[in-house]
């Protein structure tokens, strides 16, 4: 057996890691926060622009014709905090419309893991806001997070736009939602956007576009483990594929092996039925009630839904509860 690929402080890296426990699972998986590597976000970026993949656009739409009304329930001087970058099409629109419109704004913190998307970020602000007091965190936001010091005093109005937390079990959603309660305090407004449910046929070609974006995306996770986790996986012996699991209410993307075969990863051979798949992204969709639980679960009550006019995806804006 080989030696298991090492960073540079000698662990195992966490993908290998990742890969060896996921596609050791009866059901094959490997976790979606892998998708972003350089190419992975480039073909994200290029989803974003696709109709058939209408989440961004409707938001943005959502987002313009609502941004008075957000901006009221902001109210002046605040502080806006973006969880997450907001790269790649559509991301730095939404932040910008929310931006155009605040009163007096007193600053925008945007936290990411990435400090390459971070950087590219705050740049763009910059260009567009150059007296704007921007600051860029490097944290992973689903942790504990300490924001004081930053617009001391400025009301918080987090940001937290692409429903990315579709892409969350439940149980997630509420820790998540109940850490943004934690980071943006008292008396903060936030708001989230959510890809609701709707007729399957929507969904699947959302999920596998006619121009085989998202294709090359799920498959791009294959590429990037034979560069990165010594793997030898053949890309033409593995096809994308879509699905809609309607008891779990959602979206699911596989990697359907297309024949019976083995595939070494990091010194590990893995072997692979024909038809079999590897799991690799939750997409849940939610129905407005649903959604509502969830925040009241994590104590924030929703102040104000907004939505297009064929209810395919929701702004919605929330309040802490009580
Ligand atoms: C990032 N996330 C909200 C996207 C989604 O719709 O679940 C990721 C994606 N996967 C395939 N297309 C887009």
């Amino acid at each position: 057996m080989q030696k298991a690929i090492s960073t540079a402080n000698g662990g195992t890296s966490d993908f290998v890691r990742a890969l060896h426990d996921g596609l050791s699972e009866p059901q094959k998986n490997i976790p979606s926060r892998f998708f972003y590597d350089a190419n992975g976000s480039l073909l994200f970026a290029e989803i974003t622009t696709l109709e058939e993949y209408y989440p961004t656009l409707t938001e943005l739409s959502i987002l313009e014709q609502n941004a008075d009304q957000i901006a009221a329930d902001a109210g002046p001087n605040c502080l806006l905090v973006e969880f997450g970058s907001g790269s790649g099409f559509g991301s730095c629109k939404k932040t910008e419309i929310l931006l155009d419109k605040l009163e007096n704004v007193a600053g925008y913190v945007s936290i990411d893991i990435s400090p390459t998307a971070l950087l590219e970020a705050e740049q763009r602000r910059l260009e567009r806001y150059p007296t704007l007091q921007v600051s860029a965190v490097v944290a992973d936001f689903s942790r504990k997070l300490n924001l004081s010091g930053v617009a001391e005093g400025a009301r918080r109005v987090g940001f937290f736009p692409g429903s990315t937390v579709g892409n969350l079990l439940s149980d997630e959603v509420v820790d998540l939602l109940s850490n943004f309660r934690e980071i943006l305090g008292q008396d903060s407004l936030l708001v989230v956007g959510l890809d609701l449910q709707k007729d399957h046929g929507t969904l699947l070609k959302a999920y596998d576009d006619s121009k085989g974006v998202t294709a090359a995306f799920n498959l791009n996770l294959l590429e990037r483990a034979n560069r990165e986790a010594a793997a030898n996986f053949d890309l033409s012996a593995f096809q994308h594929k879509a699905i809609y699991n309607s008891v779990m209410e959602r979206i699911e993307m596989h990697l359907v092996s297309l024949r019976a075969q083995e595939v070494t990863v990091a010194g590990i051979t893995f072997d692979f039925r024909e038809g079999e798949t590897i799991h690799t992204e939750n997409s849940h969709k939610y129905t407005i009630e649903g959604f509502t639980a969830l925040c009241l679960k994590a104590g924030w009550r929703v102040e104000r839904i907004m939505t297009d006019p064929k209810r395919m995806f929701g702004v919605f804006a929330l309040k802490i509860a009580g």
